[in-house]
């Protein structure tokens, strides 16, 4: 069996994310998308959250699944006998970080493959700190996350404002 990790913050998902992960999800026979846990970020969704709503807009793909890890991407990946990494690539600016990335984990563990998509022109734009920008001054996203995590968004800003 074909096993991909799909690995990211996802603070929050969106539709760029999904494309890939839904791409991905025809090529292997399973995709496990798996949410970093990162102690020295401040994310605006928590773990949880972040878990729930993947799980909520990817439960239409019976080959995905969603998990969270902490510590090496590579050791995640052996822990679940996965073979592949995959990433998209929105713009040339992506490339280099994802470069440096790909080849520490190949010197990590030299039989785990980066795999990239080109993520579809139309999301070649778009990122989680984009969206969060946006939704913070209440501005639409419907084109940018799918509607579950735009009725997230001005949930927990709608919450951030009351206590501010
Ligand atoms: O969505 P992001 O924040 O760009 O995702 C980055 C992620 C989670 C893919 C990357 O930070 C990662 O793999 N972190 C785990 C630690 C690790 O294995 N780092 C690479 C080798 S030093």
């Amino acid at each position: 069996m074909r096993i991909a990790v799909c690995p990211g913050s996802f603070d929050p998902v969106t539709k760029g994310h999904l494309d890939i992960i839904q791409r991905g999800a025809k090529i292997f026979d399973k995709v496990i998308v798996a949410v970093l846990i990162n102690r020295n970020k401040s994310p605006l969704f928590t773990i949880e959250e972040r878990v729930e709503l993947l799980r909520e807009v990817t439960s239409h793909l019976p080959n995905v699944e969603v998990d969270s890890f902490q510590g090496l991407l590579i050791d995640y990946l052996k822990e679940k006998k996965a073979q592949a990494i995959i990433k998209g690539l929105r713009a040339v600016s992506d490339f280099e970080y994802e470069m440096q990335m790909a080849s520490i984990n190949r010197l990590l563990e030299e039989d785990i493959e980066t795999f990239f998509m080109m993520t579809n022109n139309q999301y070649s734009f778009l990122s989680s700190s984009i969206v969060k920008e946006v939704a913070k001054y209440e501005a639409d996203v419907s084109s940018l996350v799918p509607p579950l995590v735009e009725k997230a968004l001005k949930k927990k800003y709608a919450e951030i404002n009351l206590t501010t």
